[in-house]
């Protein structure tokens, strides 16, 4: 339950060492939260993660999750219930961008970078919303992308996965709204994190920080969706009607 200032006590991060959603935990962490779980597929990374954020009085535990393993992820979340108690904040942080050269053209890698970025996502996601709805609280933040917003020849598996775990976010949390549960959908352009290590930085490229800055003050404030930087959200308001020939010649990364 969240404290009397409205403050997550119990944090959920599944896809627990990414670099984007450590960053929304810490920044989130008030002093009355309790329990931060670390939900990993590599539990010694996950455990790094987890000394990194311990002090005082909260106890952050780590759980073993694989995102592509669906049959799991009720299971999983039931375990952290019954151990842990409501979860007021769930952080859905796991994905993988693969390389848009090779993902065009392998049906193989294709199908498991969409298979984990949506299939996993949205599973673990119902897993979470059913807590939440037996719960009658809580909130969930979505790491959508701009990739998804207007699908780059570039990479068009991850954007397309982007593109549709946005969408389902949108719609499964106008359904949960009435539940009294708040799904925020993020909307980060080019994050310097370990996905994009190596590559060229993207125009109004940002750092996990400052996503997770946006994030905690959308949560705040009940928002639907936010854009990180914000600024963001009104150059794709634009780029979404630029007509394609235009689009395909864009230096956008
Ligand atoms: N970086 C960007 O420019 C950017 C921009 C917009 C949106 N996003 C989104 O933000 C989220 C976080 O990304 P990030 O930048 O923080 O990158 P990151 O540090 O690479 O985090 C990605 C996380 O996904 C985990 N993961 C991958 N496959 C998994 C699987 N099968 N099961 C469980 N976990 C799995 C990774 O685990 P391992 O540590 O074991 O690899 C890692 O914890 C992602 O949804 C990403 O699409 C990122």
């Amino acid at each position: 339950m969240d404290n009397a200032l409205g403050e997550p006590q119990t944090i959920l991060l599944l896809g627990g060492t990414s670099d984007i959603g450590l960053a929304i935990v810490r920044e989130v962490l008030s002093p009355g939260a309790r329990t931060v779980v670390l939900a990993c597929r590599n539990v010694e990374k996950g455990e790094l993660a987890a000394a990194g954020l311990r002090h005082g009085g909260l106890a952050v535990h780590v759980v073993h999750f694989n995102g592509s393993d669906t049959a799991s992820h009720e299971q999983v979340i039931a375990d952290v219930v019954a151990q842990h108690g409501d979860i007021d904040l769930a952080i859905l942080a796991f994905a993988q961008l693969g390389d848009g050269a090779v993902t065009s053209k392998d049906v193989q890698a294709a199908s498991e970078i969409a298979h984990v970025n949506f299939t996993g996502t949205v599973s673990a996601t119902i897993a979470v919303a059913n807590r939440m709805r037996g719960q009658g609280h809580g909130a969930i933040v979505m790491l959508s992308s701009v990739a998804g917003e207007r699908v780059r020849a570039a990479n068009p598996v991850y954007g397309g996965t982007k593109a549709g775990i946005d969408g389902f976010a949108q719609g499964l949390g106008d359904a949960l709204a009435a539940d009294g549960v708040h799904m925020m959908v993020v909307r980060p352009g080019f994050v310097h994190s370990a996905m994009t290590q190596g590559l060229k930085a993207a125009p109004f490229s940002t750092t996990p920080e400052q996503v997770a800055a946006v994030t905690a003050k959308g949560l705040r404030a009940g928002r639907r969706t936010v854009w990180a930087p914000g600024i963001l959200r009104y150059v794709f308001s634009a780029l979404r009607h630029v007509p394609g020939p235009v689009w395909r010649r864009l230096p956008l990364g």
